[in-house]
């Protein structure tokens, strides 16, 4: 990121290198950071919301300076089913917005190599069978909420 370096062809291959899992107590952040440990990964940086409010910009850059991880896999998010999105899409989106710009902009100031952003909405098939068989979430035309 911050050299413009677009060789990503160490990405995720030393395993030293330091990888921040923001969001990793979630359950996508939850299941990387078991995928990575399976993997031999040994410098991971892990904070939780508590130790770390990601919307709180001055104490994220304080972080990136401190820590200065080389790789970033942010999976931190606000986020709720359907009905929550649809009662309070203000408070989501700003929340998420804080989140993303803070994590991606200090990671560009602090020279992070590469970072994965697992940025989503909620997504389902729109018109599938309900309940909705596993087999078609793949299959099926989606439909977001945001
Ligand atoms: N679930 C899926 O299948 C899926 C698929 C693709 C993409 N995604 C995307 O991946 C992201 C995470 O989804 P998820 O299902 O893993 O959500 P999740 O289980 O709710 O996990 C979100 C994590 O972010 C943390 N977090 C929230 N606000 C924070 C803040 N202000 N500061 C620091 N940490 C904060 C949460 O900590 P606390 O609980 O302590 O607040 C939690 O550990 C979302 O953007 C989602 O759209 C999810």
């Amino acid at each position: 990121m911050g050299d413009h370096d677009h060789d990503s062809s160490d990405f995720l291959t030393d395993k030293s290198a330091k990888i921040f899992v923001a969001g990793h107590r979630g359950l996508v952040g939850s299941a990387i950071v078991r995928k990575l440990q399976s993997l031999g990964f040994t410098n991971l940086v892990l904070r939780s919301h508590s130790e770390l409010d990601l919307t709180r910009q001055s104490d994220v850059d304080s972080f990136f300076a401190a820590e200065k991880p080389r790789f970033v896999i942010l999976v931190a998010a606000k986020v709720g089913g359907i009905h929550a999105n649809n009662t309070y899409p203000a408070d989501f989106i700003a929340i998420n917005l804080q989140i993303q710009t803070n994590v991606i902009d200090s990671s560009f100031r602090h020279g992070v190599k590469k970072l994965l952003f697992l940025g989503s909405s909620c997504i389902y098939p729109k018109l599938a069978p309900q309940p909705i068989p596993e087999k078609c979430t793949a299959h099926w035309a989606l439909r977001t909420y945001e």
